[in-house]
């Protein structure tokens, strides 16, 4: 008999099947051979929420869960967060290996000169209420920029594929602080193409009215860190989202506009946002164990906490940690930051928390860190999103070359009523 198979006895008809393993899984279409009858649609699987279920085969982002492992195409987060910069991770994140200076100068180059604000993406923002939120912002000047680029929907052009990659990543941050400006009622800051990435975003989102600002390097770089935390990782909710409608061919800008508004959720990416809120609910060290006893008792959840794919510290919650001091020292201590520390020391100690391997995840500490920098609250799911562009990109270019891919469509286990006939209103 093969190794390599599993072998299932079907106990409703006592038949025997032999279904082939590669790469630790089987195929979900070979169950369709198990059936009770001719007509019989055949075995599928019932995965709500995907807990099991493998959606493409990747080469970008390894996370063991377990172990609290983070790598980018097989380099350590942490290696990365302390050794490189955000766009040179980018580089990796997209094409699979460190650029040389070469490749770096061409990568830079081609965001480089796409760093100019649409008049069309400002008349969009200027339509926006001003105390709308910045995510909804966000999403809708990403999909109305794909107006701009109709040939963006040529996807299997590889040529247009990197246009579109370059476009997203130099105008995300344009779109992100103009958003952040219009809310404010100041006048756009130009975008300074000779700055650093994240120097240039915090420049178009701070400086004064006249553009000037002195951009702090230890901001800068933290800023960086955290757009590197962010990058990618893997078929996280907003990334699979933006695979299943880029599975449709849809153009990359109205493929990431919907990735951000699954990133929108407080489940997913909101959840920095709802860190805040929370620490604020709570409003002081003395009242946690109070808050704590409602997370046990189902009435809160205690967010910034759990995971679905980390059981034990989430990497890059470390790292921030250590980013947090650096940007303190500048900034002065967020008063929050001690009430995180001691409702992580809590939690960690408690049966409820332990038991259920929950542990703080990224967005634990980065509103602290955020907040320090001078963010307002409903701006953090935009950082988090400007961090994620590259990765949501670099899946979609990986998803339109691979020929195993199809359009998304999953299965339903229909439990709704067998055919009945429409009933004339007078007969209700
Ligand atoms: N607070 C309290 N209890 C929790 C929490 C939490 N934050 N997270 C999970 N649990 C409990 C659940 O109630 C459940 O308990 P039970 O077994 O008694 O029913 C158990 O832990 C398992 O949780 P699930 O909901 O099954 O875990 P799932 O993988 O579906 O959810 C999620 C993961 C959504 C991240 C969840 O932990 C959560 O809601 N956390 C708070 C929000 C948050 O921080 N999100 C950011 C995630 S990271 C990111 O997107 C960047």
């Amino acid at each position: 008999m093969p190794a390599d198979t599993l072998t299932l006895t079907d106990n409703r008809t006592g038949k025997t099947y032999e279904i082939p393993i590669a790469d630790g899984t089987i195929r979900a279409i070979d169950l369709r051979q198990i059936k009770t009858s001719a007509d019989d649609f055949g075995m599928m699987t019932y995965d709500p929420g995907f807990l099991n279920t493998a959606s493409c085969k990747s080469r970008i982002t390894f996370i063991d869960g377990d172990k609290g492992i983070l790598e980018y195409r097989g380099y350590p987060i942490a290696q990365l967060a302390e050794q490189s910069n955000f766009l040179e991770v980018c580089y990796l994140t997209l094409r699979g290996e460190l650029p040389n200076p070469a490749q770096l100068a061409e990568w830079t180059a081609g965001i480089r000169k796409e760093t100019s604000v649409d008049e069309s993406s400002k008349n969009v923002l200027a339509g926006f209420q001003r105390d709308a939120h910045p995510m909804g912002m966000f999403i809708s000047s990403l999909a109305a920029l794909g107006t701009l680029y109709p040939e963006s929907k040529r996807v299997s052009d590889p040529a247009v594929r990197l246009a579109s990659i370059y476009r997203l990543m130099a105008k995300a941050p344009i779109l992100a602080a103009c958003g952040y400006r219009h809310s404010k009622g100041l006048p756009y800051v130009a975008p300074n193409p000779d700055l650093s990435y994240a120097g240039n975003f915090l420049t178009m989102m701070f400086a004064s009215a006249d553009g000037k600002y002195d951009l702090n390097p230890a901001l800068e770089r933290a800023m960086d860190i955290l757009f590197i935390l962010h990058a990618d990782h893997e078929q996280n909710c907003s990334t699979s989202t933006m695979r299943v409608v880029g599975s449709a061919q849809t153009d990359p800008y109205t493929s990431a506009a919907a990735a951000a508004s699954a990133l929108y959720g407080p489940l997913h990416g909101g959840a920095n946002e709802a860190v805040l809120s929370m620490l604020r609910v709570i409003g002081s060290k003395d009242r946690i164990p109070e808050y704590v006893q409602k997370v046990k008792a189902g009435e809160v959840k205690l967010m910034g906490f759990g995971h679905r794919v980390y059981k034990n510290y989430d990497p890059r919650a470390r790292i921030i940690k250590r980013a947090a001091d650096e940007v303190f020292a500048v900034t002065g201590k967020n008063p929050l930051l001690e009430m995180a520390i001691e409702l992580e020391r809590i939690a960690l100690e408690d049966e409820y928390f332990v038991k259920r391997k929950l542990y703080p995840n990224v967005d634990f500490y980065s509103g602290i860190i955020y907040e320090a920098m001078g963010f307002p609250t409903p701006m953090f799911t935009v950082l988090f999103a400007l961090g994620r562009m590259i990765g949501w990109l670099a899946q979609w270019d990986e998803l339109v070359q691979d020929s195993d891919q199809k359009i998304s469509r999953p299965r339903q286990v229909f439990l709704g009523p067998a055919r009945r006939d429409f009933a004339p209103m007078d007969q209700r």
